[in-house]
């Protein structure tokens, strides 16, 4: 089963592929996780990653998809794409990979919010550094004895990309370059919605509940 997660910057895409990852087995392919792994990387090409993303600017569609094909060539039971795609040239490219593999998107599930929300939820978060479990100080605060609920870990990080500024920017990006792929995959017969300001637990079971 291959999944597509789409929704803007703090919609809870990374929270419920977690979910995903754990209750079905799915490995999660997060292409920001995998920009932020080669921008720590400290080559040239990691540097350049690193400057568009604390613009807020999106990465060429050449480095996101070479990211994402390497992974599928490792083969897998079923990806969660989280963040990706986020262009009509990433959609059309994604197809292929999977069609190469004999494989096809199953679901798109929207993750709808309003921008309202997005500005305290992105302020608010911090991940686990060891797992990468998300966090909220508001909506999910990391435990009272400050040890990960996951793993124990007992240090947590914020995003350089979660100031305002960036966020306006990665939202103009958002509704400008990945805001049309709700039309592309609603004309394919694979786009399904679910309110995504609901509590965390809520929009799981309304997740999970287009799967079955
Ligand atoms: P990326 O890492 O993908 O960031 P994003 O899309 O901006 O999404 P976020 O990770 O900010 O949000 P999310 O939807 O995962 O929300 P989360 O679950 O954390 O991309 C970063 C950058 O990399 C881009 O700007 C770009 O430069 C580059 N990039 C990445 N992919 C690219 C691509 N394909 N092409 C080109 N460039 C690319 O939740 C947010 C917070 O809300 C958390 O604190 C969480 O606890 C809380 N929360 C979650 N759900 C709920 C809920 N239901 N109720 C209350 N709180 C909730």
């Amino acid at each position: 089963m291959n999944i597509i997660l789409l929704g803007p910057p703090g919609a809870g895409k990374g929270t419920q592929a977690k979910f995903l990852v754990d209750e079905h087995g799915l490995t999660q392919l997060s292409t920001g996780d995998m920009l932020r792994d080669a921008k720590e990387s400290g080559t040239e090409m990691g540097k350049r990653v690193a400057e568009v993303m604390a613009r807020g600017e999106l990465v060429t569609d050449e480095i996101v998809i070479g990211l994402i094909r390497e992974k599928l060539e490792a083969g897998g039971r079923g990806f969660i794409f989280d963040g990706f795609p986020r262009t009509l040239p990433q959609a059309d490219a994604l197809a292929e990979l999977l069609q190469e593999e004999g494989q096809k998107v199953d679901h798109v599930i929207e993750l709808r919010v309003d921008d309202e929300a997005l500005v305290q939820r992105i302020a608010g978060r911090s991940t686990c550094a060891n797992c990468g479990e998300v966090y909220n100080d508001t909506t999910k605060p990391i435990p009272a004895d400050g040890k990960c609920a996951k793993c124990g870990g007992t240090e947590f990080k914020r995003r350089a990309d979660d100031n305002e500024e960036s966020l306006r920017k990665r939202l103009m990006e958002y509704y400008k370059q990945t805001s049309p792929l709700i039309g592309y995959y609603y004309v394919k017969g694979q786009h399904e919605v679910v309110d995504g300001l609901a509590d965390i637990e809520s929009v799981k079971a309304a997740v999970n509940a287009k799967l079955t």
